[in-house]
Order: C-alpha cells, then structure tokens, then sequence
C-alpha cells in the first residue's frame, strides 16, 4: 500500500463533570478524581508529508497568534517523541486549525498533541498500539490521554489514567469562552494556597454523577457538577462569578467553571434551550463569546 502523504484527525475538546483535587504530591502534580467528558467543539491537525524537512508547523483559527510554533507548542514535542519511539525522523508539515479556546481549561493544547499523535503515526505507518499511543499521551501531559479516549471518563492519578463511564443519551452545553486565558499551573497554585493549613481528603468521584450519566439526567447531571479549581479560578478571575450568576438566571440546569478556566460550561435541558442560553448570554457582554457543544463524543478519529 502507498503511504499517504496527508492524514487529517479531528480531536474534541473535553469539560470536566467533575473535577476534584486532592493533596499535592511529591512530584508537583496534585491528585485527582475527575469525570472528563469529551464535546464536539474540535480541533483539526493535517499531518503532511515533508521528508527530510524536519517539523513545520503552523496554526490558524481561535487564538492561533498565542500560540508558539517551536518546541514551546506540545504538539510539536507529541511529534518528537512519537518519531524518537518509532526511531523515525521527524519530518512532518503539521497545520493545527483551532476552535477550542487556548488557555481556557478545555485541553485545546492537549488535543492538539493527542491528534497529532495519531496523525504521526498514520502519515509514517507507526502501527503504535492503542496502549502505546496512551502511554505516550501521558507523558505529554495529564490531559492528553482523554483526548484520545474520548467518551465519557473517570480519569485518577494526576488524570492520565482511565476507566470509561457507562453513559446514555447526548448533552447539550454552552460553553462561553472569556478574554484572554488562565494558567493551568496558576489555578493549581491559587488552590493549594486557599487551602493552606488545611487537611486535604483523598479525592472521589461522586456516584450522583455517575448515576445521572448512567440515566442519561440532564437535570440530575446539572445538580451533580462540581469543579474544586472553581474557587481558585474566581479568586484569579473574580468577573466570572458574575457569569456563573447570569447562566444559572437563565435557566441552565447547572453551570461550572471548566477545569482550570476560565471558560464556563453551562448545562441545557435540551439542544433549544442551549440555543436560548447561547444568545442570550452572548448579549450580556459578560464573555468574549459563546458556543454550543453537545458530548460525549469520541476521541481523536483520523477523518482523511
Ligand atoms: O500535565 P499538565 O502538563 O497538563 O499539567 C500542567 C500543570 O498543571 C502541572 O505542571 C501542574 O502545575 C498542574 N497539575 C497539577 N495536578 C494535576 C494536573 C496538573 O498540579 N493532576
């Protein structure tokens, strides 16, 4: 078979259900029992062919100028070390277009590494395995692994590793993405300094969530949203409070922070009433602006 000389994936972007923190640990990273769920707001990354021309890689789309196009991007580190392993050269032309917002506690960096991955392996016919191409994830970083799971999934560890959730049925979300981001790091440091001289539990997934899920409840699914990096989040960025005020005034059946943020992730009762929400939330001018997602949804998928 000829090799292709472009490979297309699509990888989503993820929200997390729930999200709870527990101690740091000795590494730095803190402990954590987390729902991801996985949305159709997706990133693009085409991998082409560039033998011998080492990595090019350039970015377009939603918060493209941010974004460095060296080692400093992940995607471009997924890349190196995906062809140190196949202990191939890492030649590649690697073109990202963006819709999930950079900084904005979706894991539109981690996507992007994950899709790349996978667009690596196809364009030089690695034949990773699944395992493998997870295992790699992981040591991009603690998100990475989801975004090549997909679905709905309990994630433990530092969030790398996964157990998938039995999940029925499609939810609607609006996801209204702020000015400028939050750093991941910041968030986590802002928590562990709000909780100073405190005991910090083990961390747990809750069984209402997993039994809304497993009901497939939106209005359980909304009660049962819990993010601990919240207050964190509003203690860096107290405007979104405001936010969180006005989703639940109309009518989301539940509204968090999503993951570090600062974008916030409102529950809808259906796809009608997340359009109702969208507008009228993009009216307020409380955010930079808004979108609809609906999830689960698989991971990365080569799509050409
Ligand atoms: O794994 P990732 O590179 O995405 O993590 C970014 C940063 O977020 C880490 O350097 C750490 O400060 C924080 N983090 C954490 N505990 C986790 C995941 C991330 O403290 N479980």
């Amino acid at each position: 078979m000829v090799p292709p000389n472009s490979v297309t994936v699509r990888v989503p972007a993820k929200v997390n259900l729930q999200l709870a923190v527990g101690p740091a640990r000795p590494d730095g990273f803190h402990e954590l029992a987390t729902v991801f769920q996985a949305v159709n707001l997706c990133d693009e990354v085409v991998a082409r062919s560039h033998e011998g021309g080492g990595i090019a890689l350039t970015i377009s789309g939603e918060g493209a100028e941010h974004l460095p196009v060296d080692e400093g991007n992940l995607a471009y580190r997924a890349a190196v070390l995906l062809a140190d392993s196949l202990g191939v050269a890492p030649d590649v032309e690697l073109h990202l277009h963006k819709a999930i917002p950079v900084a904005g506690g979706m894991a539109g960096g981690s996507a992007d590494a994950a899709g790349t991955l996978l667009a690596c392996d196809t364009l030089w016919r690695g034949g990773t395995s699944r395992e493998d191409l997870l295992a790699l994830a992981a040591e991009l970083g603690s998100d990475v692994p989801f975004a090549l799971h997909g679905g709905t999934a309990i994630g433990t560890g530092r969030g790398e590793q996964l157990t998938s959730v039995l999940s029925r049925g499609t939810f609607s979300w609006v996801f209204a993405l702020a000015d400028g981001g939050l750093s991941t790091p910041a968030v986590y440091g802002e928590c562990d300094r709000l909780r100073e001289g405190r005991a910090v539990a083990e961390p747990h997934v809750s069984d209402q969530l997993l039994q809304a899920l497993a009901a497939g409840d939106p209005i359980r699914l909304g009660k049962a949203l819990h993010n601990d990096l919240q207050s964190s989040a509003l203690s860096l960025r107290p405007a979104l409070e405001q936010l969180l005020h006005t989703g639940d005034d109309l009518g989301a059946l539940g509204g968090i922070v999503s993951g570090s943020g600062p974008t916030c992730a409102f529950l809808a009762r259906d796809d009608d009433q997340a359009l109702d929400i969208a507008v009228a939330l993009t009216s307020t001018g409380l955010c930079r602006s808004v979108r609809r997602a609906q999830g689960p949804v698989p991971g990365a998928r080569v799509t050409g």
